[in-house]
């Protein structure tokens, strides 16, 4: 057991100022992103269901599973990261009623997630009271929610008038009040998210909802420049790993093709003699 290990508690009771720094929360999908994710220091890994876009090549994130979900959370989960591993509950796992979504997050759970994920504020009410009565701690997740992306009409900005931000607000304190112990606000505006943090007593972790947040979250591939589409605006980018894979792969390619790997000395030797006189 890591000793350094996050807590759901911990989490809950983080509200960033001048002497709490925010939480730093990313994506992984594997162990190897874990590991990578876990040795910067990351407090929360996420296993996302936009891993169906960034690693698994989806346009959206509908297609993914709860078994897609459960084998990434497998992986990560292996790796015993000090970091809180949280697990998306994709899409219609959890809006087909309270029975469909308490066993859903348990095979997440089983699998290694230590709190799940679901989108959506006062329509998940019932939801979100259930997973916590079955002792599944549950993180929300408003603004632009990505399984409602027909319902918008694509992945654009929300609450961008007085009502929506109002109705925002209001979805926000009404899953605080289910208990919820943090709430991801994604792609709203910077005023909306701090008039939120300022207003609840869980943390609010932002992903282009501006700097007043209670913490950050970006995804691992868009970060360190494995994705290779369309960048929206808030994701900085710390690494360019897509263009170093290609440098690297292009050295490997030439290699081989010149016949200049692998050397002698990178293959297997058997004893002097053994196959001196071996006929083939
Ligand atoms: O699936 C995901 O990666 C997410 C983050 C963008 C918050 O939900």
């Amino acid at each position: 057991m890591n000793t350094n290990k996050k807590s759901v508690p911990q989490i809950r009771a983080h509200k960033a100022n001048e002497t709490n720094p925010p939480i730093a929360m990313v994506t992984a999908y594997d162990a190897p992103t874990a590991r990578i994710a876990d040795a910067a220091g990351v407090d929360i890994i996420l296993v996302g269901d936009s891993l169906g876009m960034v690693v698994l090549g989806y346009e959206d994130t509908l297609s993914v599973t709860v078994r897609d979900m459960a084998y990434h959370t497998k992986a990560v989960s292996r790796t015993e990261p000090a970091a809180l591993i949280v697990t998306d509950l994709p899409w219609l796992s959890y809006h087909t009623g309270v029975k469909d979504a308490i066993k859903n997050a348990a095979k997440l759970i089983r699998a290694g997630a230590e709190a799940v994920k679901l989108e959506g504020g006062a329509n998940r009410i019932e939801i979100i009271r259930a997973l916590i009565d079955a002792e599944i701690p549950v993180m929300g997740h408003l603004g632009l929610t990505p399984q409602s992306i027909h319902t918008f009409g694509g992945f654009s900005v929300q609450a961008k008038t007085r009502d929506a931000a109002k109705k925002l607000l209001d979805d926000a304190l009404a899953i605080e009040e289910a208990g919820v112990f943090s709430v991801v606000i994604e792609a709203v505006p910077n005023v909306v998210a701090a008039k939120v943090t300022q207003l609840l007593h869980i943390p609010t972790i932002g992903i282009g909802a501006g700097p007043n947040c209670d913490g950050q979250v970006l995804v691992f591939h868009d970060l360190l420049g494995l994705t290779f589409g369309h960048r929206p605006k808030f994701v900085r980018q710390y690494g360019s790993l897509g263009e170093l894979g290609i440098k690297g792969l292009e050295g490997y390619v030439h290699d081989v093709k010149m016949k200049a790997f692998p050397s002698a000395d990178e293959g297997y030797h058997v004893g002097h003699g053994e196959f001196d006189d071996w006929n083939f």
